[in-house]
């Protein structure tokens, strides 16, 4: 099913409102091995239909040592020389299960607290990405249709300027407003990344990014090819990290140029971080 709203432009258009402070998370929740761990060895419940979305993604409940939670599971991979979609036809479609774990273990390396773990599990005899539900979420759409407005302008821009950068590193050919999901404390989430990944060597909107977190800059900086390779080459085709490794490079030459104009103070920020890759709360 697809929302008006839906597509509204992710790269120039991610909103960033005009400022109040909002508490940060308070549940210490899991960790991400406990959920990774969680989402590998738990019992596979009924699989239900998640009324939204193209690519008809399942949701279960799982159970492993007492505990009950609920995942979303992913099995689509289809590659095609080319698609029409919703943003144009593309040559070298490819929507995959396999970017969902790849975007997960990227955020993870560049101890990003807004994605929550996917791990690679068979579902009924077909390969899959298996995520932590998170619960009690309300989707950008809905928050842009009913206009509601964030709380702590600060925060909630500090947290866009960080989704609007991984979607340019990663290439999202399809980022919309249903794969950003805000909990009650205004944390922002980012799933779905099925048709990201793309082999393209240069940045789609340079203008989108604005602004950067300091240590999301860092850890762009210090993303090379071997270490990308080491953890990532199991989902990702050379070629596919050649054009990730590439971008990054850009993301950071694009910001230095920014620094040199701007200067320092207008550029970066730190976003507020947990200890752990997957943030707090879960
Ligand atoms: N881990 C999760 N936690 C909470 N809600 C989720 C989670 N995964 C999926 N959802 C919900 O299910 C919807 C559809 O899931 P998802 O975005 O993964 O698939 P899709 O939109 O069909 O994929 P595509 O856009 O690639 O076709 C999301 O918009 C979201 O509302
Ligand atoms: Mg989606």
């Amino acid at each position: 099913m697809h929302w008006p709203i839906r597509h509204m432009a992710l790269g120039l258009g991610l909103a960033l409102v005009g400022s109040a402070q909002s508490p940060p998370e308070t549940s210490p929740g899991h960790t991400c091995a406990q959920m990774e761990q969680f989402l590998r060895k738990g019992k596979v419940g009924t699989m239900r239909e998640i009324p939204k979305g193209t690519t008809l993604p399942k949701r279960a409940t799982l159970e492993y040592e007492d505990e009950k939670h609920d995942a979303s599971i992913q099995a689509v991979d289809v590659t095609k020389p080319f698609q029409d979609t919703e943003h144009g036809a593309e040559m070298n479609f490819r929507d995959s299960w396999k970017y969902n774990v790849a975007g997960y273990e990227l955020a993870k390396m560049l101890e990003l607290n807004m994605v929550p773990p996917y791990i690679e599990r068979n579902a009924g005899g077909q390969a899959a990405s298996f995520s932590w539900w998170i619960d009690g979420t309300m989707m950008e759409s809905d928050r842009v249709r009913k206009k509601i407005e964030p709380p702590d302008a600060a925060s909630w821009n500090k947290q866009m300027h960080a989704v609007r950068l991984f979607h340019e590193l990663i290439y999202d050919s399809d980022p919309n407003l249903t794969n950003l999901l805000i909990t009650k404390g205004w944390q922002i989430w980012m799933i779905d990344f099925t048709r990201a990944f793309r082999m393209m060597k240069d940045v789609a909107n340079p203008k989108s990014l604005l602004q950067c977190d300091r240590k999301l800059l860092a850890r762009i900086r210090g993303l090379n090819k071997s270490m990308v390779k080491a953890k990532l080459s199991r989902w990702l085709t050379g070629p596919e990290i050649d054009g990730l490794v590439a971008r990054a490079a850009k993301i950071a030459e694009h910001f230095d140029r920014e620094i040199a104009a701007k200067g320092e103070a207008a550029v970066l920020y730190d976003l507020p971080r947990t200890s752990q890759a997957c943030g707090s709360g879960l």
